[in-house]
C-alpha cells in the first residue's frame, strides 16, 4: 500500500462504530499497512491473523521505547515515563527479572482464592443497581475490575475515582497539546501516589502486592513504580472492555445472549470469544524494529514502529470460521486477545475469572436485557489506538 493511513483515521468515530469493516478492506489489500502514527514515524499496523501472531513473538522487534529513533527516545525521556520501566515495556532480560518477581505474586492458584471475594463485589454491584436503566460501564464493568485489582495490590479503593481520570489520561494518544498536559499530570499524580504507597509499606510490609514488590532485592525503584502503575491500568482499562463489548456483542445477537443463558456451561468459550470478537486490546502496544526486516514481504526499516491489530487478527476468516459472527460456543478458539509469547497477558486467569463471574451472574440476576439508547448513539471512548472502549452502555433490564 503506498499512501500512508493518518492515524486520525483510527481516531474518528466513523473507525470507532465499525473498524472490522474497515480492517476488512485493508485485509483484502494487504497483510501490512504503512501509518502515520507516531506522526511523521515511518510506522506500520499488521491486520491478518497470519503474520500478527508470530509479531507478538519475534524478537527482532522490541518492546522497549529507548530502541526508537533518537528523536523519539529524546520525547519520551522529558515525558514522565511513569508507565517506561516494567515488562511490557521491555525486553530480556530485564523483562525476564521484571516478569518473574510478579509472576511469583500473581499464580493462577492464588487468583483462583480471590473467586468468592470476586463473586461477592459482583453480587453487592448488582444488588446496587436502581431503576429498569443501568448504565453497565458506570455502575458494573468499571468498579468490577478496578476494585479486585486494588485490593490486590494493596491500594484503597475509595481512591478509584482518582485511578480511572489518571490511567483515562494517560492511555489517550496524546494527539495534541492539552491531551499531552493532561497525560503529564496524571503521570505526576499516579507517581506522587504510589511514592507515597512504597514508602508506607517499606515502613510496615502486609501481605499485599504492593509489598511483595517492596521488600523485593530485584526491582528499582523506579522499576516498583511503574510496575505498579502497569498493573493498576492493564488491571481495569481491559476488563472494563471485557464485559462492555461482550455484553454489547450480545445485546447485537440475541440469539446468543438466549443461548448462553439456557446454557451457562459455555461461559468460558464465550469469554473466549468475546476476546476475538471485539477485542478489548484492540492493538497491541507498540513494537520497534531493531533491524531491517520484512513482514509478509513488506520492507520495515529498522527503527520502524510495528502495530499489531489485535482487533483485526481476530477477524480474520482465514484464521476463523465464520470469523464475522459471534459463536458463544466456539471450540478451539485461537485468538490473540490476550497477546501471544513472551508478554502474553500476566492478568488472563484474573480477567477469565472475572468475566465468567460477571456474564454468569449478569445474565442468571437480569432477566430480559436490551440497549436503552438507539445503536447510532453509543460512543467509543477509544478505539483504534491500544484499548477499545465504550464510553457507556446503557441497558434496560
Ligand atoms: C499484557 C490483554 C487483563 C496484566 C497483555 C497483552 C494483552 C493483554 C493483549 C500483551 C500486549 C502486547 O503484547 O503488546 C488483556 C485483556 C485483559 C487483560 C484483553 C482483560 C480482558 C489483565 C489483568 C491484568 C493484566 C486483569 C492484571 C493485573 C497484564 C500484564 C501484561 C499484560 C502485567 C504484561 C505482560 C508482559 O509484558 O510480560 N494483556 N489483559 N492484564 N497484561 Fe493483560
Amino acid at each position: 500500500m503506498s499512501d500512508k493511513l493518518p492515524f486520525e483515521f483510527f481516531l474518528s468515530p466513523e473507525f470507532g462504530a465499525d473498524p472490522y469493516a474497515v480492517y476488512a478492506g485493508l485485509r483484502a489489500e494487504g497483510p501490512v499497512h504503512a501509518i502515520d502514527f507516531p506522526p511523521g514515524a515511518s510506522a506500520f499496523v499488521v491486520v491478518d491473523y497470519e503474520h500478527a501472531r508470530p509479531a507478538l513473538n519475534d524478537p527482532r522487534l522490541s518492546k522497549n521505547l529507548a530502541s526508537g529513533p533518537e528523536w523519539f527516545r529524546d520525547a519520551i525521556s522529558q515525558q514522565n515515563p511513569v508507565l517506561g520501566d516494567n515488562m511490557l515495556m521491555s525486553d530480556p532480560p530485564d523483562h525476564t527479572r521484571l516478569r518473574r518477581v510478579v509472576s511469583k505474586a500473581f499464580t493462577p492458584r492464588r487468583i483462583e482464592l480471590l473467586r468468592p471475594r470476586v463473586q461477592a463485589i459482583t453480587d453487592e454491584l448488582i444488588d446496587a443497581f436502581e431503576g429498569d436503566t443501568v448504565e453497565l460501564i458506570d455502575a458494573f464493568a468499571f468498579p468490577l475490575p478496578i476494585i479486585v485489582i486494588c485490593e490486590l495490590l494493596g491500594v484503597p479503593d475509595r481512591d478509584r475515582a482518582d485511578f480511572r481520570r489518571w490511567s483515562g489520561a494517560l492511555v489517550t494518544p496524546a494527539v495534541n497539546e492539552e491531551l499531552a498536559r493532561s497525560r503529564d499530570e496524571a503521570s505526576d499524580a499516579l507517581r506522587a501516589y504510589f511514592t507515597r504507597l512504597i514508602a508506607e509499606r517499606r515502613a510496615a510490609p502486609t501481605d499485599d502486592l504492593v509489598s511483595v514488590l517492596v521488600t523485593s532485592d530485584e526491582l528499582s525503584e523506579r522499576e516498583v513504580l511503574s510496575t505498579l502503575a502497569l498493573l493498576l491500568i492493564a488491571g481495569h482499562e481491559t476488563t472494563v472492555n471485557l464485559i462492555g463489548n461482550g455484553m454489547l456483542a450480545l445485546l447485537r445477537n440475541p440469539d446468543q445472549l438466549d443461548l448462553l443463558r439456557a446454557k451457562p456451561e459455555l461461559l468460558p468459550n464465550a469469554i473466549e470469544e468475546f476476546l476475538r470478537y471485539d477485542a478489548p486490546v484492540e492493538r497491541a502496544t507498540f513494537r520497534i524494529a531493531l533491524e531491517d526486516m520484512e513482514i509478509a514481504g513488506t520492507p520495515i526499516p529498522k527503527g520502524s514502529f510495528v502495530h499489531v491489530s489485535i482487533g483485526a487478527a481476530g477477524r480474520d476468516p482465514k484464521a476463523f470460521d465464520r470469523a464475522e459472527s459471534l459463536d458463544v460456543g466456539r471450540e478451539d478458539n485461537r485468538h490473540v486477545g490476550f497477546g501471544h509469547g513472551l508478554h502474553f497477558c500476566l492478568g488472563a486467569p484474573l480477567a477469565r475469572m472475572e468475566g465468567q463471574i460477571a456474564f454468569g451472574s449478569l445474565l442468571a440476576r437480569l432477566g430480559d436485557i436490551r440497549l436503552a439508547c438507539p445503536e447510532e448513539q453509543l460512543r467509543w471512548r477509544f478505539s483504534g489506538s491500544i484499548l477499545r472502549s465504550l464510553a457507556a452502555l446503557p441497558i434496560t433490564i
